[in-house]
């Protein structure tokens, strides 16, 4: 079979895989490859049992699987063959030396650069997929032509955008797709390379073309926009639950002003996931860097509310079930953190569920995708934690339930059966406000959300 191009992808993460699994199913005539140094995680792309859990993903890998993509363990075959390569690796928070806890750790992006500098033949084109601090591009370029052996290197930056748990509608049917070049000959020609790839499927007016510094920070500047209204609707969320109004009420009323508009409005237990938090912080320390103090300070609060959030859940809790959870059962419905995934990646869950057993309390985790990574995130934590993903099981003899995942499955079951299961007085904390509250209430419950009143069967002196 012969391909018009060849395309690569090293690192076969929750980015990698779906984008790379949406360019072959899309593009026929292109053969791509995904390759990873973690040779489980390149079988699982191989089997049945994909590594990540997203809908409608194993659909897409089926079609295109062995057609042509191709997951392989083979980097340096994989750089050989190909003129393309998106470097999708992860970009953690560094958590040593300078700038640790803030800056972002570009060891895994710099050891890919090495590698295709080491086995390239011939010229490539090579697509930041990763998120990275600005003027990444820079620094790839200086490795890759750091010993004169004549190959040419474009770099071109291509932020994702996708979101987990919506991965393949938002590949299929992207907002927009952004492309950074060098504003040269070369790097525009690059980058139509690149446009070429995407108006497979995507339409012209959504595939944006930019500088590559702009294209950089557009993407560390989306994911602090969209935390930013997360964090500002849950520190509204605090001062409604002390003016007994209605947070929903208040982002319904907001929302529909359309200079506003309603989406990520939903108050919470705090945001989570991989990248936030990360890049928050990534864009607080560029900004000190360029001595920007006022502008760090501003973003570092989105940061700083979202850890405010998470503990005043738990305060709320302790405080609700009469100052003390010492022996206490408490189930927590979710463990993801957001629905449709199984990733627990900065999951409020995490910090929620710590807190919880400083309080000497005992746990019941369901989830129904992310167990096994719960069980992976606590098992430091000493104390009795049980893993159940049956939730009628799981609130068995519990005296509470905390809602942390907006599952629909949480949505959809039937609360006078899990009443009926657990300790008097029972309690209900929705952290994610899914629930018929007043319903809850009618059956027994004590019923407490994020940015309520709550709704007791306390008497109140
Ligand atoms: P991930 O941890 O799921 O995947 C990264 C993969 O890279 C891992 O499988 C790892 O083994 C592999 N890897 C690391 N070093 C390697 C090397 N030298 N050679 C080959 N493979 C290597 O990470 P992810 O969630 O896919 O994120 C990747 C990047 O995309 C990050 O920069 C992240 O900020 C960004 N991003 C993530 C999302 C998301 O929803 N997860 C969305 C948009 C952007
Ligand atoms: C986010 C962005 O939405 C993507 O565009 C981006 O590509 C990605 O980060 C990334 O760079 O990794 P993701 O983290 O997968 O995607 O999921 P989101 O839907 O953004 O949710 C993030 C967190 O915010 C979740 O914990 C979610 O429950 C929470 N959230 C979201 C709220 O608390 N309230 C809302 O109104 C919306």
């Amino acid at each position: 079979m012969t391909y018009q191009k060849n395309i690569l992808c090293i690192g076969a993460g929750y980015v990698g895989g779906p984008t790379m699994a949406m360019i072959a199913c899309k593009c026929p005539q292109y053969k791509v490859t995904v390759v990873d140094i973690n040779p489980e995680r390149i079988a699982q792309w191989n089997s049945d049992n994909l590594p990540i859990y997203e809908p409608g993903l194993s659909e897409v890998v089926s079609i295109a699987r062995g057609r042509n993509l191709f997951f392989s363990t083979n980097i340096e075959k994989g750089i050989k063959e190909s003129s393309i390569i998106f470097v999708s690796v992860n970009t953690p928070t560094k958590t040593f030396g300078a700038g640790a806890g803030m800056a972002a750790d570009l060891q895994y992006w710099e050891k890919t650069a090495r590698k295709i500098l080491e086995n390239a033949a011939s010229s490539k084109i090579i697509v930041e997929k990763s998120t990275l601090p600005v003027k990444t591009a820079l620094a790839m370029e200086r490795i890759l032509t750091s010993n004169g052996n004549g190959v040419r290197f474009d770099v071109l930056s291509n932020p994702e955008f996708l979101a987990e748990g919506t991965a393949i509608s938002d590949l299929e049917d992207p907002d927009r797709v952004l492309i950074g070049s060098r504003e040269t000959k070369r790097g525009i020609s690059a980058r139509d390379e690149l446009v070429e790839i995407y108006a497979n499927w995507v339409s012209n007016e959504k595939i944006l073309t930019a500088n590559i510094w702009s294209s950089e920070l557009s993407k560390l500047v989306a994911n602090a926009f969209l935390a930013q209204r997360i964090s500002s609707i849950n520190a509204i969320s605090a001062l409604c639950e002390k003016a007994d109004a209605d947070v929903s009420e208040v982002a319904r009323a907001v929302g529909m002003d359309s200079r506003i508009g309603s989406k990520f409005l939903n108050a919470s237990v705090g945001f989570g996931g991989s990248c936030f938090k990360k890049d928050i912080l990534n864009l607080v320390y560029l900004c000190r860097h360029y001595g920007l103090n006022e502008v760090a300070d501003y973003w570092e609060g989105v940061v700083r509310i979202n850890e405010y959030q998470k503990d005043r859940f738990v305060l709320n809790i302790l405080k609700a079930m009469f100052n003390t959870l010492a022996g206490k059962k408490i189930c927590l419905f979710g463990f993801a953190f957001k629905a449709n995934t199984g990733d627990t990646r900065e999951t409020p869950a995490i910090s929620i569920a710590q807190k919880l057993m400083e309080e000497n309390a005992e746990l019941v985790i369901s989830d129904p995708q992310a167990l096994e990574n719960a069980k992976n995130d606590l098992r430091d934590i000493k104390g009795e934690i049980t893993y159940i993903e049956d939730p009628y099981k799981a609130v068995s003899q519990c005296h509470a339930i905390a809602i942390l995942t907006e599952w629909d499955l949480y949505r959809n079951i039937d609360y006078e059966k899990v009443f009926s299961k657990m300790k008097k007085p029972a309690f209900v904390f929705d952290g994610r406000n899914i629930l018929n509250h007043k319903k809850l209430f009618d059956m027994g419950f004590n019923v407490y959300s994020v940015g309520r009143p709550p709704l007791t069967h306390f008497r109140v002196d």
